[in-house]
């Protein structure tokens, strides 16, 4: 490996906004899907929170946990030289009372992550401002919120002028905390467009439309690992390794039961 590598820094994401340049972002879940990510040049990998519904086999976000999350920040780290590390504080580790979230970011950073994300906005404003006073940057996430998913239930926010001031008021509040970027998932994207150019701070967008500084899509997604659900409408799938994957094991199965493996 090149030891002269320049590893991403939260100062040139905000940088790369001022120069126009978009910011590429990918989840990964352990050391290969690390290692991969970062051969690809891609400048921030997201541990993210969907490890529940990709890797783990729960139906979303909820389930994971603390030591979860970990466990994969070690792994993706082991694989990750440049990329700059992002990990998502799962569900009830950061809700509960700011200690805990500064505890649980604390041990975040030092299983090998770089930052933060949370999801919320006004309400959350406050925790943002601690986890930063504490020396942790925090990436908000805004618009639709996995770990609300059962008060929301999956659907576009900011679709009628009410709810969009909402979600500019909560990108402002979380920028004004301290926080080095928003993420908005499921905005329309002429909304998305009109946070970007409020905000200083980079903003990365999920099924928000071209107007971001940056897109992040889950590794299963682009790669199309998936077989078992439909790619959401706003992902783009850039390969079909879930239906390599099954021809190939149903190969290897078929050469051990015939004898032509090993050969
Ligand atoms: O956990 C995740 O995959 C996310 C997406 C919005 C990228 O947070």
């Amino acid at each position: 490996m090149n030891d002269t590598v320049k590893p991403v820094t939260i100062l040139e994401l905000g940088q790369k906004k001022g120069r126009g340049e978009k910011i590429a972002m990918v989840t990964a879940y352990d050391y290969p899907a690390g290692l991969l990510a970062d051969e690809a040049g891609i400048d921030v990998v997201l541990v993210g929170d969907s490890l529940g519904r990709e890797v783990l086999g729960y139906d979303n976000e909820l389930s994971v946990t603390v030591e979860d999350m970990l466990h994969h920040t070690r792994a993706v780290r082991r694989g990750v030289r440049r990329a700059l590390i992002l990990v998502d504080m799962p569900f009830l580790s950061y809700q509960v009372n700011e200690d805990e979230a500064v505890r649980n970011a604390g041990r975040i950073l030092q299983a090998g992550g770089n930052a933060v994300k949370i999801e919320g906005g006004i309400a959350i404003a406050p925790t943002v401002r601690r986890l930063v006073n504490a020396g942790i940057p925090v990436m908000g996430h805004i618009g639709f919120q996995p770990q609300s998913v059962n008060v929301t239930g999956i659907r576009r926010q900011g679709t009628d002028e009410e709810s969009a001031q909402r979600v500019l008021d909560d990108a402002l509040a979380v920028q004004e905390a301290g926080a080095f970027a928003v993420l908005m998932e499921l905005v329309p994207a002429n909304l998305a467009r009109r946070v970007t150019q409020a905000l200083e701070v980079p903003t990365i967008g999920i099924g928000a439309g071209p107007g971001c500084d940056g897109q992040v899509l889950v590794f299963g997604d682009v790669l199309g690992l998936r077989r078992d659900r439909p790619v959401f409408k706003h992902a783009k799938r850039y390969a079909n390794l879930g239906d390599d994957i099954l021809a190939a094991l149903t190969n290897y199965a078929e050469d051990v039961r015939s004898g032509r493996f090993p050969a």
